[in-house]
């Protein structure tokens, strides 16, 4: 991290002005987010792939709101100054006055400092209902995880030119409803490309090619040790590395120098 100061939305927005990139991690316990704040992210994020990589499920639908709170605080407690990001679980934010609640638990009880949510227009009026109470939001698009079934698995999205229209006036809307942050996760790098271009909020990629403002691996994906195959377009970071803080400070001097990700871990 650049400065050893608090990282907030207005950090991450002055990077993307710079051209800086900006390195996320993702984080369940407290040792793991000591070793990720030392090695300099800018951004932790408790994701609900915590159902996968860490509870053994293959998706992250049976996440619950209290497996966020618990993984949450854990990381919370070991937290700095990366910015904690929190992931909304699967159907925590169907309606307005539940988002409200549990965005406002993840906070209160589980140390959040911005929350993330899954979809574009279904979830425009919730993006705007929890920033107008002071809730900061990250909106995520492209290959969202808990509308798996209904995208028919886990694969590329916005390669047709309608889905890729969809995604970019979803990015629009989003940011209007207050979003301070975007996830784009796998689409095409030329679509990730002009989203960030047209987007004054920062953009963080995760197999959305070189161009977005910042990169996100899963940690278990970056030290090789998914349980399962590992995504195309994530790299083991260990393998060339001494040890583990060795390999967290290599991405994210790779995400910094541009180095990552390359052709190989992008998509057409
Ligand atoms: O849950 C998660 O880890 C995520 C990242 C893949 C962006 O949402």
């Amino acid at each position: 991290m650049a400065d050893s100061v608090p990282v907030t939305k207005a950090t991450l927005r002055r990077m993307k002005e710079r051209g800086e990139k900006i390195s996320c991690v993702t984080a369940y316990d407290a040792s793991f987010t000591r070793l990720l704040e030392e090695a300099g992210v800018e951004v932790v994020l408790v994701g609900d792939s915590l159902g996968m990589v860490v509870q053994g499920h293959d998706s992250t639908l049976p996440v619950t709101m209290e497996d966020m709170l618990y993984h949450s605080a854990c990381v919370a407690r070991a937290g700095r100054n990366a910015l904690r990001i929190v992931d909304m679980p699967f159907m925590s934010y169907s309606r307005i006055d539940q988002a409200l609640e549990n965005a406002a638990c993840l906070m209160r009880e589980g140390g959040a400092q911005m929350v993330k949510l899954e979809g574009g227009e279904a979830v425009v009026d919730i993006v705007q209902a929890l920033t107008t109470q002071g809730i900061p939001v990250c909106a995520h698009l492209g290959l969202t995880p808990q509308s798996v079934h209904q995208l028919g698995g886990y694969r590329v999205q916005g390669r047709e030119a309608d889905v890729a229209q969809r995604l970019h006036d979803d990015a629009l809307r989003l940011q209007e409803a207050g979003a301070s942050v975007l996830v784009l996760e796998c689409i095409p790098a030329a679509l990730a490309r002009q989203v960030s271009a047209g987007l004054h909020i920062p953009t963080i990629g995760i197999g959305a090619g070189p161009d977005c403002d910042g990169q996100v691996l899963v940690l278990y994906d970056l030290l090789g040790i998914t349980p399962g195959k590992r995504p195309s377009f994530s790299h083991d970071f260990l393998a060339d590395a001494a040890d583990i803080p060795a390999a967290l400070r290599a991405f994210v001097e790779a995400v910094k120098t541009g180095r990552f990700p390359d052709a190989q871990h992008s998509f057409d």
